[in-house]
């Protein structure tokens, strides 16, 4: 009998030893779990009950009045983080609606962190606040020249105006997605200087100017009156960009840093886990929830194995933090 191993015959190595049931998990590299995961919750100052948000099933946007029962639901899961959105009663030039004391995710701030044991974190930005939809102010003159844009370091300025509202209100963490230079410098000082030292940041470090977002823009109703928002979010076609804007957020004291979208930027994902020591956080935005849903409406995948699959090759890349409207599902099937 010939013994030579032939490719594909070789005795030594056979990786199907380690696949059978009773081994596969001993030896599996990644894991998922309930604590890895944060729900993104919609608080809506505009309506007084419930609406439903049609391009994201199973979401809906809740009134004040029910943010604590909304994220009762979430905690049921297992789930122990929520990120907060707020839909403002009105939108104006400034986003003042972002920095209110009484703005929408102040009092529902206020509400979840006295009457329950979540974790909560706010999204820091303008966009679900000013009446263009853009993350800050922009320029006079800006929606009929594509070439104005969002003026960066007064737009700064009140995103730390709104991050240390939010910890005032009770947030645990305060998450600036508005992409603008210096954000994350200009939030440190304003919550250190607001007595929050120990109140940390994550980033959203590696922010692309995605169509992975259109879902959400229905959702939060912010999608941008006039113009993109590709002059500061990152531009799809750039990954060494990332290293410098990671980088920086880290300079000016980011404690977790995210990258968004999560699947089609996976390798942005493995490279900051890569270069960094932080925790990384990757957001499985709207738009990929929504493939999935629908594909799955249609009968064409399996929802929970598809959305199993996806949270996990997520961590596999090297997050740590997955944030997903798949969150309370996956949570319930572990
Ligand atoms: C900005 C913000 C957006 C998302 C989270 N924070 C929208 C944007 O940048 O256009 C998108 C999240 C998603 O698509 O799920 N406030």
């Amino acid at each position: 009998m010939d013994h030579t191993p032939r490719p594909g015959r070789d005795d030594a190595r056979r990786p199907r030893r380690l696949r059978a049931d009773g081994v596969r998990s001993l030896v599996a590299e990644t894991d998922l779990s309930a604590s890895d995961l944060i729900a993104p919750v919609f608080v809506d100052a505009t309506t007084d009950e419930r609406v439903p948000i049609e391009t994201m099933p199973g979401h809906e946007r809740v009134p004040v009045e029910q943010a604590v029962s909304r994220v009762e639901e979430v905690l049921e899961t297992g789930v122990e983080a929520v990120m907060i959105f707020g839909i403002p009663e009105f939108k104006d030039a400034r986003g003042t609606r972002a920095y209110a004391e009484n703005g929408v995710v102040q009092r529902a701030v206020r509400a979840i962190t006295e009457e329950t044991g979540a974790y909560v974190i706010t999204d820091v930005c303008l966009c679900e606040y000013t009446e263009h939809g853009h993350c800050g102010i922009v320029e006079p003159g800006a929606d009929e020249d594509p070439h104005l844009t969002v003026r960066n370091d007064e737009s700064v300025d009140l995103l730390a105006e709104t991050a240390v509202s939010h910890a005032e209100a009770g947030a645990d963490m305060v998450a600036p997605s508005a992409s603008l230079d210096g954000m994350v410098g200009a939030i440190r000082d304003g919550l250190d200087s607001a007595g929050f030292r120990n109140r940390p940041i994550m980033s959203y470090a590696a922010k692309y100017e995605s169509s992975f977002y259109g879902p959400f823009r229905d959702a939060a109703d912010g999608a941008p009156a006039f113009g993109d928002r590709r002059h500061y979010q990152m531009d799809p076609a750039n990954a060494r960009e990332a290293r410098r804007e990671v980088e920086l957020d880290v300079t000016e004291g980011a404690d977790v840093l995210m990258v968004k979208p999560a699947l089609p930027y996976l390798d942005v994902v493995a490279q900051v886990r890569e270069d960094h020591d932080h925790p990384v956080a990757a957001y499985n935005v709207s738009g990929e929830y929504a493939m999935l849903q629908a594909a799955a409406e249609k009968g064409w995948l399996d929802l929970d194995a598809v959305a199993h699959e996806s949270l996990l090759s997520i961590k596999r890349a090297g997050a740590d933090l997955i944030l997903t409207y798949f969150a309370e599902d996956v949570a319930e099937s572990l």
